[in-house]
């Protein structure tokens, strides 16, 4: 038998104007950790979708070879029925169904042509175990945070019989506990026998899990090489971005001037549940000119407190707000942006962008009064603001017209963060700002935060990965179930006092 259960060869795809994969050879050997790393927009998800056949046999030139075999799929589910699942950094599970219905769509587990219910609850709160959730098969995908989403995203995955699962990006969304908690799931399916491709921008994570490493940049494969202590995550980073990169967070020592958002004794009930308290007596205060860091578990409320302050959460809330020293009552996001504060979502593809328009589009969307007059927008004003934006964050992209939906999703990332930085802010709150951001780009957004700092903007940051949340701001809090537990003073605090107070154990 080969070696190599997976043999891309000479994989070329070319999308117009963006030559994605450029002679791409991509060996995986049977029952191996294989990940795949790159900076945004170097071809690794358009790698996968070739192999699963969403980019069907035709569309690209190259061969495929599994198990010595050449495949040409024409679709998923083709690529399916070969053993091969994949999870997509986009999840793409169906909000207004349950988990039960969700896992089994599209392979409806059936008793004489009708779906057995009862199997397929049983076997969704089996898999639901398999992945570390106690949650009711029922329960509708909506009512769940994205963490849970990418969960039920990989029971899904192994519902199927797979021989290999690709997983793009799994982690983006979790926290440390539960990243550690699905980097165990992956390898006990390797010691079952599946080959597993691993996508991460989590390079800590990469050198936990690889056995070996591809490194992909511009559509081109630069090297596989085993994942020994050779191979550092500096060295992995080097060979990503052609250069250097010898420090991580750029902290800059800033002063920060008077309080500009005022918070005081804000409660929140969850909008659906009238009587569950989200928000617990709030009370804390935003100066210019700092970072302040929002630390806390999944489920801790930070989420729902950034999406109050925005009005995009319930209206069923008592405290205070006041931003510049003037209470404010601000029930809508239309009204937040109106007084100053911006709101950056954790999950761009809800709240953030509008995937079937183009970057200049959805880059000047909450701002056309800047580039209006009379009602009418100007083009040139707007084509130029948005090539600014472009320059300034490295997006990379063909034009400004392209649609946001072909970028690839560290890039979508960027077209966000350019809109809410265009809107001018007083405060801005970013939720997770570098989810699935390449280093480097994480490096430009972090200087990016610090100029803005610097002109006197107030930015609170929520953030799972604490290495951002200790290595840029200047003061954190930490959420715990609703309440605000502790507040450290960057030097003071460490991933061990932070992760305490997160914990509740404070
Ligand atoms: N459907 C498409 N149409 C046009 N261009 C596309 C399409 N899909 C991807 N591209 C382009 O191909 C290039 C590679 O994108 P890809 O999504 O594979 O990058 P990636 O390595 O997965 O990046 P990230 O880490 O940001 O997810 C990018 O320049 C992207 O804009
Ligand atoms: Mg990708």
């Amino acid at each position: 038998m080969n070696d190599y259960i997976l043999e891309m060869q000479d994989i070329t795809k070319i999308f117009p104007g963006v030559k994605a994969l450029d002679n791409v050879n991509f060996q995986v050997k049977r029952g191996e950790i294989h990940a795949l790393v790159g900076e945004n927009g170097a071809g690794k998800s358009t790698l996968m979708k070739v192999l699963s056949g969403v980019h069907p046999y035709g569309s690209y030139t190259g061969r495929i070879m599994l198990d010595g075999k050449e495949q040409r799929y024409n679709g998923i589910k083709e690529s399916e029925n070969a053993g091969i699942a994949i999870i997509y950094q986009e999840l793409a599970l169906v909000k207004e169904m349950n988990i039960a219905e969700n896992i089994y769509l599209g392979n409806e587990i059936k008793k004489m042509g009708m779906i057995d219910w009862n199997k397929t609850i049983a076997n969704t709160s089996k898999l639901l175990k398999e992945v570390g959730l106690d949650d009711n098969p029922l329960t509708k995908i909506i009512k769940l945070g994205i963490g849970k989403q990418q969960l039920i995203e990989i029971a899904k995955a192994i519902s199927k019989n797979v021989n290999i699962l690709i997983l793009d990006e799994p982690t983006a969304a979790l926290n440390e506990t539960e990243s550690e908690n699905l980097l165990n799931i992956i390898r006990g399916l390797k010691s079952k026998g599946v080959t597993c491709i691993y996508i991460s921008h989590k390079l800590n994570e990469v050198k936990d899990i690889a056995d070996n490493i591809t490194i992909l940049r511009d559509g081109q494969t630069i090297s596989t090489m085993v994942n020994d202590d050779s191979m550092t995550e500096d060295k992995i980073i080097s060979l990503m971005v052609g250069r250097e990169l010898t420090q991580r967070f750029p902290r800059k020592e800033h002063k920060p001037l008077e309080p500009v958002l005022e918070v005081d004794n804000l409660t929140v009930y969850n909008p659906e549940m009238p009587d569950k308290k989200m928000l617990d007596n709030i009370s804390f205060t935003a100066r210019k000119g700092e970072i302040l860091g929002i630390a806390g578990l999944m489920g801790a409320g930070r989420t729902e407190l950034a999406m109050s302050l925005f009005g995009s959460y319930g209206v069923n809330k008592s405290g205070t707000v006041k931003i510049e020293g003037k209470e404010e009552v601000i029930n809508n996001p239309r009204t937040a942006i109106r007084k100053g504060l911006c709101y950056l979502s954790e999950d761009r593809k809800v709240n953030g962008l509008v995937l079937g328009m183009d970057i200049k589009e959805n880059t000047t969307l909450a701002n056309l009064h800047k580039i209006s007059r009379n009602g009418v927008i100007n083009d040139n004003e707007e084509i130029k603001i948005t090539n600014q934006y472009v320059k300034a964050l490295k997006t990379k992209t063909p034009s400004i017209e392209q649609k946001v939906s072909n970028l690839s999703g560290g890039n979508q990332q960027k077209v966000v963060l350019a809109k809410w930085l265009m809107a001018d802010p007083k405060v801005l709150i970013l939720d997770e700002p570098t989810r699935g951001i390449d280093v480097g780009a994480k490096y430009e957004i972090y200087n990016i935060m610090n100029e803005l700092v610097e002109k006197g903007v107030s930015i609170i940051m929520i953030s799972s990965e604490l290495p951002e949340i200790l290595g840029m701001s200047d003061r954190i809090l930490i959420m715990h179930e609703g309440k605000l537990t502790g507040e450290l003073d960057y030097k003071e605090a460490s991933q061990e006092v932070v992760m305490q107070y997160a914990t509740g154990g404070m």
